[in-house]
């Protein structure tokens, strides 16, 4: 399996280039399923989950030309598609749920194998299912007894639905099946995610009514026909806070080109906490680690627009080398403190209790070998690697494939000694 290998670094300095959003493209490629007319997708980052959703897209039956070089994906699907999702590349990418409301629209029918929970907890669909019945889809009830989506929908109807909590996936799908049916859906405790506005902007473009993204409130007025259009995929912010962190831990100076700061707000905050500067230029966002000592903050993550459990992670690796102690709190998944247990390996020395994670900070981690458990924690290792003594081994990168493009080369970039050992 392949591995990376990383040394301790000195401060990471140049520029480095923000690709587009895996969690803002995966909907957006779903949702070109609710024409038959060709999407051009632009901007879209080279990650193993792009090439998952077009083997999935294909299977389906729509026609998809990728070249990733490019950053470019178009997808055509003309006439009837399957309504079967194939297990073998739903259980690679649990998003892949993300393609049941336009399958419903399409076919009339979806049926998804859900995998079971994942390394950071069990990710049931039961929002995506009750924002889907409320406009009249049918739930096969014994087959999701066995983890099996089974739904058919005739025509859907508009309306109000309520979230129990805010979840991205929910929300995206109800929107998708919502954007075609008779009437108006609101869906209320709605997710603001950045990635929400983005789908919902194409979902416009291509003829949808939809207000409130980006807000708890978002409203559908569902429409005929929806055409196919070009889409300039919006920045990663996820991508965006792995770089913010790996330049304040090297005590380094980088500028992040392609960035949305309003996007990041609870992580540029959080960074100025702990003594990075971070200042917004023409070219980009400047982040600075070698101006002032990192100190110690506490994180406790939420739904957007809080702390976003994705960076929980990254950001543990600079509080285990800050000064001082930190507590953080995970509210958003039941599991995802796998990445504690690599940190410690390196002498970090952290407790947890729940979802409370106690950071003592102060420390000089030790190179060793680690795995990477989810494909942010595999992240998070790598940055603890860069400022650890000695050599840290990092298994399992096949997560972090999954979801940063050029990972390796962009750190290089930046004068991080880290090498991919292909076995
Ligand atoms: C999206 O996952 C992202 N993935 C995740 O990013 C991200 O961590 C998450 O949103 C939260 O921001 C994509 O966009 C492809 P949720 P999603 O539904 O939609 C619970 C990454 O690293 N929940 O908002 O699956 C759920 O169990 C990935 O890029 C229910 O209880 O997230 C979880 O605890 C990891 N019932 C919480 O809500 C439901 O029906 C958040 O889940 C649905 C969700």
């Amino acid at each position: 399996m392949a591995k990376f290998l990383v040394q301790k670094s000195g401060p990471l300095k140049g520029k480095v280039k923000i690709s587009g959003s895996k969690n803002a493209v995966l909907p957006i490629m779903a949702a070109a399923l609710l024409t038959e007319e060709k999407c051009e997708i632009k901007d879209v980052p080279a990650l193993r989950d792009v090439e998952v959703m077009c083997q999935l897209l294909e299977s389906l039956g729509a026609r998809v030309e990728s070249d990733l070089d490019h950053n470019r994906v178009t997808v055509v699907s003309e006439g009837s598609l399957h309504f079967e999702a194939p297990f073998d590349l739903v259980k690679m990418m649990r998003a892949s749920v993300l393609v049941l409301g336009a399958l419903l629209i399409r076919t009339g029918r979806a049926v998804i194998h859900l995998p079971g929970g994942c390394a950071i907890g069990k990710r049931p669909v039961e929002l995506h299912l009750k924002g889907l019945k409320a406009i009249g889809v049918s739930i096969d009830e014994h087959q999701l007894t066995r983890g099996i989506i089974d739904a058919t929908a005739g025509k859907l109807r508009g309306n109000t639905v309520y979230l129990d909590f805010p979840s991205v996936g929910a929300t995206e799908v109800i929107m998708m099946a919502a954007a075609l049916a008779e009437g108006t859906t609101v869906i209320e405790n709605a997710a603001q995610e950045p990635e929400i506005v983005d789908l919902a902007n194409f979902l416009n473009k291509m003829g949808a009514r939809i207000k409130g993204a980006g807000t708890d409130t978002i409203k559908i007025e569902g429409v005929e026909k929806l055409k196919g259009v070009t889409h300039h995929v919006i920045p990663d912010r996820i991508e965006t806070g792995t770089f913010m962190v790996a330049a304040a831990i090297t005590r380094g100076n980088v500028l992040l080109e392609n960035v949305v700061p309003d996007h990041l707000k609870a992580v540029i905050a959080k960074l100025r906490e702990c003594g990075a500067e971070i200042t917004m230029t023409e070219e980009g966002v400047r982040v600075r680690g070698d101006k002032r000592t990192i100190v110690s903050t506490d994180i406790k993550t939420l739904p957007y627009p809080g702390f976003p459990t994705d960076l929980q992670s990254p950001f543990m690796a600079l509080l285990t080398v800050a000064k001082g102690p930190s507590v953080v709190i995970e509210t958003v998944f039941e599991n995802r403190f796998m990445h504690v247990g690599e940190f410690n390996r390196m002498g970090a020395n952290i407790k947890t209790n729940g979802n409370c994670a106690i950071i003592p900070g102060d420390k000089t981690l030790q190179g060793a070998q680690v795995v990477a458990t989810d494909l942010r924690a595999g992240a998070a290792v790598v940055l603890a690697g860069l400022v650890a003594e000695g050599t840290t081994e990092v298994s399992q990168i096949y997560h972090i494939d999954r979801g940063y493009e050029g990972f390796v080369d962009k750190l290089k970039a930046l004068g991080a000694n880290i090498m991919r050992m292909d076995e």
